[in-house]
């Protein structure tokens, strides 16, 4: 499954949430980054240059990490819940290409539909490095440019469930499994 939504909609905190109760893997290609980034490593320092300016980690360096994750978590049998991947069509293609060559498919994406002023909201009473307000901005344009085609390309695949972000945590858990009962196993 893929959580796919602006900076903020709340895709990490409803992985982490649906990753407990259906036991399947949450991967997060931003906390991916974060770690290696405090970790030091000479890759997780160029892309902390890059987060927190807002700007997104080259296709190919996300790829390389995010998919050699994936092929590890379907070689054990687990599902798995992307939350910030695929972020650009690159990458769409790319994961499409390599779950074909695994034999699996992307259930649901679940995209979290939210406000802009709500977003800006939870990101300032968050205060990460990059929920400054002008970073902020800044990522809501990068989605708009280079994320949100994702949700034609998947609508083409028949896989888009539609969730109203805006509500409480609890509101919006309980849309998304309501709307993907079928896909969740
Ligand atoms: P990433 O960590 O993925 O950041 P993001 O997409 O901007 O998402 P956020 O973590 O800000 O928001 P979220 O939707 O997960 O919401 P959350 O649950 O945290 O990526 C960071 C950076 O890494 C990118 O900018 C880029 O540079 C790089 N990167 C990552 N993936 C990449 C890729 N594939 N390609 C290229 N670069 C990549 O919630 C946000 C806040 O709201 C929290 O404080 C939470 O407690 C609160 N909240 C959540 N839900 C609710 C609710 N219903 N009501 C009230 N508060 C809520």
């Amino acid at each position: 499954m893929i959580m796919l939504g602006a900076p903020g909609s709340g895709k990490g905190t409803q992985a982490a949430r649906l990753s407990k109760e259906f036991d399947i893997a949450h991967e997060s290609s931003g906390d991916a980054f974060r770690k290696a980034a405090a970790e030091g490593t000479e890759a997780g320092l160029a892309a902390a240059e890059l987060f927190e300016r807002g700007e997104l980690v080259p296709d190919e360096t996300v790829c390389r990490v995010m998919i050699e994750h994936i092929v590890e978590l379907t070689s054990r049998g687990r599902g798995i819940l992307l939350d910030g991947f695929p972020r650009t069509l690159g990458q769409a293609v790319r994961l499409e290409e390599s779950l074909g060559e695994l034999d699996q498919e992307i259930d649901a994406v679940v995209h979290i539909n939210i406000d802009r002023t709500e977003i800006k909201r939870r990101l300032s009473l968050r205060g990460r490095a990059d929920d400054s307000e002008d970073v902020v901005q800044h990522r809501i344009a990068v989605y708009d440019e280079l994320t949100r085609p994702l949700v034609d390309f998947y609508r083409d695949r028949d896989v888009v469930v539609e969730i109203d972000g805006n509500h409480s945590v609890d509101e919006v858990h309980d849309e998304i499994l309501d709307k993907t009962r079928v896909a969740v196993r």
